[in-house]
This record gives C-alpha cells, sequence and structure tokens, in this order.
C-alpha cells in the first residue's frame, strides 16, 4: 500500500507564526521496493474538512516530495490553515489524502496593535527582579469564541499567562537572538484557555540575555535597561467578528515573588510575596501600579515558527550523599542543561539553598571553581504550611550535580527531580554498537548537544559564558544535524550572524554578538580582536551549506548567500597571495601540542586561514550554483583554485613535505584537499608517523579533531581510523568515557590521567566540539552520507566502513524523505571477513551502496553489483535490502 505518512512544513510538523509559507515536504511509505512518486497533489485549507480551498495544487506530475515552495499565497494573519497531500507512484498505485499538518499564520510587523510595556523605572537598569504584567477584558456572553490565537514578545524574558494558567510549554522566551535587529515572537492558540465574559491575561517578565549581567567580562545592559512586554490577542467570534486584546497604557503592574533572576546567577524567591490569582478575573488589583510604554522598535518582531526552549525530560536523582568535607549533594547522573524543580515543606520564612556544578575534586568534594564567576545558585524562601512546589523561571544550570547548602529538615532523594531544557527538535539519527563504551560516547554527544542547544548553540552551559562561540557551532553542525532535526535551529542563528557582521563582512567570534565594545580589558579580545577567527569565522558559509546538504534547504542558503559572500570577501579583502590574517586567530584551539598552559596549538595561524579561505570559497562556489548565480559561481571557482595553489606553493616543498609538521596540518591539507595529487601518498604517511610518535593518541584541537577520522578513512586508512576512535587512554576520546564522563569534556586533559585538572579558568564538562566525532559515526562507520547534487539524501551514498573490532552497528537516521538504516555484522578475523549488511533506503529516494574492501559477494539480494576500487557498487531504489560479503 502506498501511503503519505506525515506532510513537513519547513521539515517540522506544525509551525506557528508563520509570515511567509514554508517548504512542504512529505515521508511516503510502501511495502514494495523501487518507489518513485510520478505525481503529488497538496491542498491548503482552512478547516479539517477541506471544504474551503486556499490553495489547490492540482496533479503535479513530478518527483520532488520535499523542498516545495508554493506560489505567492497570502494568508491571513492569525489564523490555522491546514495542509494535505496524495500522491501517485511507477507501480499505478495512489495513496490517499494524507493526515493534515497545520500552521497559524503570524503577524506582519506594521499589523501589531499592542506597545512594549513595562513594569520597570529607567532607574531600576541594575535590577534583574521579576515583574507582573496583567490586564482584566471581556468576552461576550452570548457570542461562541470559534478560534483565539495570541502573539507575544518581550524585552527580556517572559511567560505568558491566561486565567490562571501558563500558557504552552516554552521556557526562557523569546530566546536569544540578536534583538536590536531581530527579535522572536511566540505564537499560540488559546481557544481552550478563554471563556465567555471575563478573562485576565497576564505576564511574568525576567532580565534574562536582554539586560542581564552577560559574558565573562559581566557586563549588564547589551540590549536595554528596562524589560518590556508586548502581546496581541485576536480573538474569533461565532459571528465572524475578532476582538483584539493587545498591550498597552491600560494594562497594570506589579514586582512579582522572583527577587532576582539571570542567567548565570540563578534565582532568588520569595514565596511569601506571591500574589494568587494575580492573573484571573476578579483578582485586587487595586495596589498594583500603572505600566509605562516603551519606545521600542515593532518593525524587528518577526516569528518564531518552531523550535522553542522547552522542558524535554526529567531526571529523578540517583543518590543523596555527604562529602568528605561534609557537603550534602544530589548527584543526578548525567550532566545537563536545565532546573531542579523541588517539593518542600516547612515554616514561613524557610530557606532552601541549591548549587548546582558539575563535577566532584579529586577527594570527592564540591568542585565549583571552573564554574568562574556563574553563581549557579538557588534561594528559595518559604510560605510556610503546606507542601510547596517551586522550579526557577528565567535561569537555567549546567549540572549534574547540586549541593543542597540550606533546606529545612533533612532532604529526601524524591523531593527532587531534574528537569532537561533545550531547545525542541525532533531526534533524527541513533547508533548502537556491540562496544559499550563507543555507545556512551555516543550518548556523551547527544547530551553535548542537549546541553548546548539552549535556543542558541552554545559553547557550554555552566560557567560565565554560554556564548554562542561561532567556531563550536561550525565543527559540530553536520554531527548535530545526523542527531538532530536542527534547520530552524540553525536559519535562526545564522541569520543573526548575517545580522551582527562587520560593515566589511567580518563574523563576530561570538552570536548573537554581546563582545564587540566590552572587552577593552580582555587579555584576547581588547583592541577590537572581536571577529573573523579562521574556523569560527567559517560558520557564516559552512553551517549554511550544511543546512542546504542534511535537509535540502536552498531557502536558508539563498538567505545567507549575502553573509556568505561578505565573509569571503573580508577574508580576500584582507590576504597577500592569497595569505589572510586579521588580528587574533584562535588556530587549532585547546590542541595538545600547545605549549605548556597555552590554549594555542601549535599548527600555523598562516595554514589555518589558508585552509579555511580554500574550503570556504569552494562552498561559496557550490551555494551560487546552486542557487543560479552563475558568474559567482565562476569567479568562486577561479578564486579557490587559485588559494589551492597558493597552498600548494606556501606549504609543501619541492619534494613533497609538507611544512608544518602537525597532526592538524596534515588533516586539513588532507581533508580540504589541498595535497597535490603527487604528494599524497607521503602526506597520508607523515600523518600516520605523527600519530606513532605519540603512540596512537591525537594531540589536536578544535582545528583538526573533527576531521582526522575522516583524513585517515577517506585516504585509505579505515583501520587507522578506527584504531585512533577506540583508544582508550589519555588522550582520546574513549579515555573521557573511561573517566565516567557524561558529556564531552572541553579539554582531552579535563582531568589528567593523575586526577588532576586543568586550569579552572577554563575547564568544562560540557563543551560538545570534541563531539564533532559524531559525524564520522554517522558518515563512516554507518556510512550515511548524501550527495551533494540531490541534497537532503534524496540521493544517498550508503557506504559503511566495519571496524574497530565491533561484531555489529545499528544506526538509524531520520532523512526528511524517511528512515535510513544500516545495520552490519562482522564476523572472523581480520584478514578474511565475513559481513552482512542490511540496509533501508525511504520511498522516492535512490542510493549508491558501496561494499567496502569487499572481493567476495555471497548474497546480493538481486542487486546488480559492480567491481569498483573501493569493493562493490550498487545503483539501489527505496527498501530494504540485505547483502553479505567477504572482505
Ligand atoms: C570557549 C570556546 C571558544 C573559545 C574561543 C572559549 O572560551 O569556551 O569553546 O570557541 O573560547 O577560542
Amino acid at each position: 500500500m502506498l501511503a503519505v505518512e506525515k506532510v513537513t512544513l519547513n521539515y517540522e510538523t506544525t509551525l506557528v507564526g508563520c509570515e511567509t509559507l514554508p517548504v512542504f515536504g512529505w515521508i511516503i511509505r510502501s511495502a514494495l521496493r523501487n518507489v518513485v512518486q510520478r505525481s503529488w497533489r497538496l491542498q491548503l485549507a482552512t478547516s479539517t474538512q477541506f471544504d474551503e480551498l486556499l490553495y489547490d495544487s492540482g496533479d503535479i506530475h513530478d518527483d520532488r516530495s520535499n523542498n516545495i515552495a508554493l506560489p505567492d499565497i497570502v494568508c491571513a494573519p492569525s489564523t490555522r490553515y491546514y495542509v494535505r497531500v496524495k500522491i501517485t507512484d511507477n507501480h499505478g498505485q495512489a495513496s490517499d489524502w494524507s493526515p493534515e499538518a497545520s500552521f497559524i499564520s503570524g503577524l506582519s510587523a506594521a499589523a501589531w496593535q499592542g506597545d512594549f510595556i513595562s513594569a520597570e523605572t529607567p532607574q531600576e537598569k541594575d535590577v534583574s527582579k521579576g515583574t507582573l504584567l496583567r490586564h482584566d477584558f471581556s468576552l461576550p456572553q452570548t457570542n461562541d469564541i470559534v478560534c483565539a490565537v495570541v502573539h507575544a514578545s518581550a524585552l527580556g524574558l517572559y511567560q505568558l499567562w491566561i486565567n490562571g494558567e501558563k500558557v504552552g510549554g516554552d521556557e526562557l522566551a523569546p530566546g536569544w537572538t540578536s534583538y536590536h535587529h531581530h527579535l522572536l515572537y511566540q505564537t499560540w492558540d488559546v481557544t481552550e484557555r478563554l471563556r465567555r465574559g471575563d478573562n485576565t491575561i497576564g505576564a511574568m517578565v525576567g532580565a534574562g540575555w536582554y539586560k542581564g549581567d552577560m559574558s565573562f567580562n559581566r557586563y549588564r545592559n547589551y540590549y536595554g535597561e528596562q524589560t518590556g512586554f508586548i502581546c496581541h490577542l485576536v480573538v474569533t467570534l461565532r459571528d465572524g467578528s475578532q476582538q483584539v486584546i493587545a498591550s498597552g497604557a491600560d494594562w497594570q503592574a506589579s514586582d512579582s515573588a522572583i527577587l532576582f533572576s539571570e542567567i548565570y546567577d540563578g534565582e532568588i524567591y520569595d514565596a511569601r510575596r506571591e500574589q494568587r490569582g494575580w492573573c484571573e478575573p476578579g483578582f485586587d488589583a487595586r495596589g498594583w501600579r500603572a505600566v509605562s510604554v516603551l519606545a521600542a522598535d515593532r518593525a524587528v518582531l518577526q516569528p518564531q515558527t518552531a523550535c522553542p526552549v522547552r522542558e524535554i525530560e526529567r531526571l529523578a536523582p540517583w543518590s543523596l550523599f555527604t562529602t568528605p568535607k561534609g557537603e550534602t549533594v544530589l548527584d543526578f547522573g548525567q550532566n545537563l542543561s536545565g532546573w531542579v524543580e523541588f517539593k518542600v515543606r516547612g515554616a514561613e520564612g524557610d530557606n532552601v539553598s541549591l548549587r548546582h556544578f558539575e563535577v566532584l575534586d579529586a577527594e570527592g568534594n564540591v568542585y565549583l571553581a571552573n564554574l568562574r564567576t556563574a553563581k549557579q545558585r538557588i534561594d528559595y524562601t518559604l510560605r510556610g504550611g503546606e507542601e510547596e512546589r517551586y522550579h526557577p523561571h528565567f535561569t537555567f544550570q549546567g549540572f549534574r550535580y547540586v549541593m543542597i547548602e540550606r533546606w529545612p529538615g533533612t532532604p529526601k532523594l524524591d523531593d527532587f527531580v531534574a528537569v532537561v531544557l533545550h531547545s525542541a527538535m525532533a531526534p533524527t539519527g541513533s547508533i548502537e554498537t556491540s562496544n559499550a563504551e563507543l555507545n556512551q560516547l555516543h550518548h556523551n554527544i547527544l547530551w553535548g548537544l542537549k546541553g548546548n542547544f539552549v535556543d542558541i548553540p552554545t559553547d557550554c552551559p555552566q560557567r560565565d559564558e554560554r556564548l554562542g562561540w561561532t567556531g563550536d557551532a561550525q565543527i559540530f553542525c553536520r554531527t548535530a544535524s545526523y542527531l538532530m532535526q536542527t534547520d530552524t535551529f540553525f536559519a535562526k542563528w545564522l541569520a543573526d550572524l548575517a545580522h551582527d557582521q562587520t560593515a566589511e563582512g567580518g563574523v563576530p567570534h561570538v552570536i548573537p554578538d554581546i563582545l564587540t565594545g566590552k572587552c577593552d580589558n580582555d587579555r584576547f579580545l581588547s583592541h577590537g580582536r572581536t571577529h573573523s577567527s579562521a574556523a569560527w569565522a567559517d560558520a557564516a558559509v559552512i553551517n549554511p551549506w550544511t543546512l542546504y546538504l542534511m535537509y535540502g534547504d536552498t531557502q536558508t542558503l539563498a538567505r545567507q548567500y549575502g553573509s556568505m559572500k561578505a565573509w569571503v570577501e573580508f577574508m580576500r579583502a584582507n590576504a597577500v597571495d592569497n595569505m589572510w590574517s586579521w588580528k587574533l586567530q584562535f588556530g587549532d584551539w585547546v590542541a595538545l601540542d600547545a605549549r605548556e598552559g597555552s590554549y594555542f596549538g601549535a599548527t600555523p595561524n598562516e595554514l589555518t586561514c589558508m585552509a579555511y579561505y580554500a574550503l570556504s570559497t569552494q562552498l561559496l562556489a557550490k551555494s551560487a550554483k546552486v542557487l543560479g548565480h552563475v558568474e559567482d559561481a565562476e569567479r568562486y571557482e577561479e578564486l579557490h583554485a587559485s588559494i589551492v595553489d597558493s597552498f600548494h606553493r606556501e606549504f609543501f616543498t619541492p619534494n613533497g613535505r609538507l611544512a608544518a609538521r602537525t597532526q592538524t596540518a596534515h588533516i586539513l591539507a588532507l581533508y580540504f584537499q589541498l595535497v597535490p595529487e603527487a604528494y599524497r601518498e607521503r602526506t597520508v604517511q607523515t600523518l600516520l608517523t605523527l600519530l606513532e610518535e605519540q603512540d596512537g593518541h591525537l594531540v589536536t584541537g578544535f582545528v583538526g579533531t573533527p576531521y582526522f577520522c575522516h583524513a585517515l578513512s577517506e585516504n585509505g586508512q579505515a583501520d587507522a581510523a578506527w584504531k585512533l576512535l577506540m583508544k582508550d587512554d589519555f588522550p582520546s576520546w574513549l579515555y573521557q568515557v573511561k573517566a565516567g564522563a557524561t558529556t564531552i569534556w572541553e579539554h582531552w586533559d579535563g582531568v589528567k590521567p593523575d586526577g588532576t585538572m586543568w586550569s579552572p579558568d577554563m575547564n568544562s564538562f560540557n563543551h560538545y566540539a570534541y563531539g564533532a566525532i559524531g559525524e564520522w559515526l554517522y558518515r563512516a562507520a554507518a556510512g550515511i552520507n548524501t550527495q551533494e547534487d540531490a541534497p537532503g539524501f534524496k540521493r544517498s551514498v550508503l557506504y559503511p566502513i566495519p571496524g574497530g573490532n565491533l561484531a555489529w552497528l545499528k544506526a538509524r537516521y531520520a532523512s526528511v524523505y524517511g528512515d535510513i538504516s544500516v545495520h552490519w555484522t562482522q564476523e572472523g578475523a581480520q584478514e578474511s571477513q565475513t559481513i552482512t549488511l542490511e540496509v533501508e533506503i525511504p520511498a522516492n529516494t535512490r542510493s549508491t551502496l558501496v561494499l567496502d574492501r569487499a572481493h567476495t559477494l555471497l548474497e546480493a539480494d538481486g542487486l546488480d553489483f559492480t567491481p569498483v576500487a573501493e569493493g562493490y557498487r550498487a545503483e539501489v531504489g527505496s527498501g530494504r535490502y540485505r547483502v553479505v560479503f567477504l572482505r
């Protein structure tokens, strides 16, 4: 049977607040092999009956089932639309209509009726308290509410409340963007929340990223001095009339029970100050004050259509114990981002104090030093009497452990639960193998993502940083996009990258950029050294290209194209003979070949800069081609060729020796295809020698590590790649696993074999950067790749490389066309192995299946294999296949 299982909108299952139509896609199911869509039909309507159609494509005869842009259709604002699709295939089958997907349209900047209002005065700029805003309104007693949609946002952080309940599951809304250019508003369907007659709408507002104390330099008020809130509620009644309730001068304001709340330092909450019923009709608000209306710009408002920060899961604590020093500590067994929710009973005025932290020190005591100035502290004062429940509101903590400093009576394990918060993205990847340590590494990579995709891609979630470091987000982007559906998440962050780029095209080190102009006393970043470091700034090009590869997203590619080009032009403007440089370069950051105590690895900046210049120029040329910018494509292809030529002349001796003798230099040259063919073998051999000199260990930093295994496996050294991955003594990925890590460490030597730690000034235990090895697990070990000219896995290459002495590996990736799975087993000695390979290829896609080093085929499952240099190869249509071969 042929079925359209799911319709997607911008790769998501639902969208809210769309101001432009999303691109549509669908996932096709069929029990048959070689299924190709022949035609499709899509309808758009305002009801699930599809009786009043806004659009009907009619039968369209082509095989596109993703990234489908419809002609310009004007949607009414704040309205829910439904979409359904039916298809036919090459086997003569026709599907039924799909289950419908829906989206809610947004509100253009001009249509907003609300003002930004504040409960704070300009004198309160140094205060990070919570405030409340409320407004009573009535709806007719005689008319049914057919639909109610609310749009809202804040300068600061907010929660929206209606009739005594918080609206939606979003936390830390409106997220963090380059607020002066780009402020997201949220949209919720609140039809069920309203009633005839009296209603109350309100908001709790906090300082957040907008005005709180931020960055390691601890500046406040980056974006403004007063928090603010805006909302626009549209209620549609049975008679077709609409009533709009908007934020304005007639609202009322008060302080809340939140005495203090900030991203790094936590929250101080006095439950005695709670005002029961503050957001319900009939509340006595006589003590409340007038709001002030702010002169903030509504033109920057744009919809957050998906991917809000939410509670994703809850973890019960493993244990409650007393340290040798006598501290009372909870262990949640997992390094995570979020907060602790607790229940407590006590007398009025009793206190709870919690400190959140990542690791115990060598003696097993509480270790706070690596948090630097971040307090990560919760102080709660009880109202007394009944059991009280609490979790913080406008902050989050990075932690595995919690020290209980104050608690009325004796705390019990079940008084606590850890709430994991991160941007809500659909999980897409899983890998399981016969090796438990490798599985734990995959788990740690995934939890590195969970801990650091809290609205923006952060370096780490615990110390006084948590910034959108571009380099980290660049090297981890592909891995992240195998693990989860990251398109909306990265597209939003890339919009801010473009906003915050310098006029010359320079790319700030952190996005949103809160460093420029605020680092005068910083030892590294003073004198304007806050932008344009190789490998960091290249996020401008690599990340949109990655979204194109993984999802076929040409929309984001087109939107970012100007930013991508500006970055390449920045390098060109600062280059002499293709050798560019700019102020501060991080180079192969925190590599182990650095001088003792230094963060800067031994690979020369000249090489790192030129290698990334080549890569970004090459990807820009490819992007130009995809987008039809023919002249640009030629121009950047030529520039790329000339950079490669310069690289050859600059870094290779006439005898073919790569002049920079570091692992990372060899990795970059090989992986970015900067090695003259005649010198390839020598370069590969030298890389192997450099490995041997370290007894098989890597000494690479942020720049070399992600590609180490690729540089080996793509150059005939798959076994060496596996050997490197499976190393488990210091320094290695599995060394961390064996040391009990539950996320990825910032430093290979975060905890050294002798138990001592890297200096607390920079020692995070939840830094996803080295988790970029995940990409190799998916692309090489499991072998799941897309073809560049049919992106989003419309045409995939399945080329798994069994190895590592594993008995088996099972991988699954939920592509935008459906699940791709690979399962291999290997039996027998290294010299003569039997490999069994089972693969699943989604309908309406094709794949090139490559059997690694196969010399004899035992079972071909009807496929037509031909011998090639890699082993055997076959072109395969959708379906499940099982192949057995010897190698
Ligand atoms: C961050 C890194 C970042 C680096 C820049 C650090 O403080 O934690 O992950 O990329 O600075 O060099």
